[in-house]
């Protein structure tokens, strides 16, 4: 019961990023272009420097598979637009930018921004618990998707709030047929 649960999870998990649709199997020859935050050399994924065991995971399942973890971190990053070390944080004062994940300490929750993005994911998988799931599905059948970190953040980090204002009213056009001379 506890083991068919877990796995509904972690198979959810994927899900709930948004960002992971074209990931799962990555193409040998096509190295996905731009957004993947530096881990990739001449095309070659999954050389990410980071470790095997995971020692602080409080809500992903704790056996999830690195594969896994990797996909569902890539989500968040593609999702709210930043890179590893918005959230996480790195052993090398020097390295603001983080780009040597190898001295990352991915474990540590110094970081704010992995506390909201954990209290996120709890929000995320409770909308769609018992909403989407339990609520809305039943009345809108399979058009009723579950919220992803990108249906809110569409690759901000802060999600828009507000509609964008009405466009400014568009210069008046041209007379098509220039205006006949007057008189
Ligand atoms: C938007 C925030 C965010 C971004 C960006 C992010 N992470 Fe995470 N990461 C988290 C959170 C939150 C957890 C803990 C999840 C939990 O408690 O179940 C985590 C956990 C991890 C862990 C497990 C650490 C442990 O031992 O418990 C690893 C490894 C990791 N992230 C790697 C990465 C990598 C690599 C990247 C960049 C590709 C990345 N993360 C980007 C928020 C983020
Ligand atoms: C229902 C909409 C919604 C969903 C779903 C959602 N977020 Fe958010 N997120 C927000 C709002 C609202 C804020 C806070 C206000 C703001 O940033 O304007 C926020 C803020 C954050 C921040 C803080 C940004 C900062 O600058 O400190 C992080 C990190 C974040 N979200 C990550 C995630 C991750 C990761 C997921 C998916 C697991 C997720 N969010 C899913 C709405 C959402």
């Amino acid at each position: 019961m506890r083991k068919f649960h877990a796995l509904a999870l972690s198979a959810a998990l994927v899900l709930l990023t948004g960002a992971v649709a074209q990931e799962p199997t990555p193409s040998p020859q096509t190295p996905a272009a731009g957004q993947s935050s530096g881990q990739q050399q001449g095309g070659v994924r999954r050389a990410l420097p980071i470790p095997d065991k995971f020692t602080n995971l409080q809500v992903l399942p704790k056996d999830i598979s690195k594969d896994q973890l990797v996909q569902t971190m890539r989500g968040f990053a593609t999702s709210t637009g930043t890179r590893c070390i918005f959230c996480h944080v790195s052993k090398d004062p020097n390295d603001k930018e983080g780009n040597d994940l190898s001295k990352f300490d991915f474990a540590s929750d110094a970081n704010d921004h992995k506390k909201i993005a954990r209290a996120m994911l709890i929000m995320t998988q409770n909308i769609n618990k018992e909403f989407i799931q339990a609520q809305i599905k039943p009345l809108m059948g399979d058009e009723a998707e579950n919220v992803t970190c990108f249906t809110c953040h569409q690759g901000k980090k802060h999600p828009q709030h507000k509609a964008a204002p009405p466009a400014p009213p568009a210069p008046p056009t041209p007379a098509t047929p220039p205006a006949e001379k007057k008189q």
